[in-house]
């Protein structure tokens, strides 16, 4: 199984649920979430002085998917709608995991996360 974890511009919270809605992932947890990257935040000169590190409003998603197929098909639908082409569009990370457990039936690992439909 991997985990992927993206932070992206908080404007992009709903195209990137969009995207991974049409993708059909369903596991998704979103967080509001403050960080910088390679610029530290730097909004350059602000009043006249220059800010070095500052600390701006993302949203990070954490998805737990079944493979590495799935996996592909997640990262393309969050850089496919969370890019705008300029600096602070985001960052993927994606790493193995080993457990995942439903609480409901008590499934782990792949059957915990596919194919539990409501019943009827
Ligand atoms: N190495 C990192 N470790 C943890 N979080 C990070 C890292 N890099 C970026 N982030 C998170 O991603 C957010 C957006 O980062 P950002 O897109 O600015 O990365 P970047 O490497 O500076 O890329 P760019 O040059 O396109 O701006 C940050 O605010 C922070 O929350
Ligand atoms: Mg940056």
């Amino acid at each position: 199984m991997r985990k992927i974890e993206a932070i992206v511009r908080e404007e992009k919270l709903q195209d990137v649920l969009d995207a991974l809605t049409a993708a059909e992932i369903t596991g998704i947890t979103v967080y509001q979430v403050m960080g910088c990257g390679t610029q530290r935040g730097c909004a350059g000169v602000v009043r006249g002085q220059k800010v070095y590190t500052q600390l701006l409003p993302k949203v990070k998603f954490e998805i737990v998917v079944s493979d590495e197929k799935w996996e592909k098909i997640a990262i393309d639908a969050i850089r496919s709608s969370a890019a705008t082409g300029h600096y602070g569009d985001g960052k993927i990370f994606a790493y193995d995991l080993d457990t995942v457990i439903r609480i409901r039936t008590g499934e782990t690992g792949y059957d915990a996360i596919n194919g539990s439909k409501m019943e009827e």
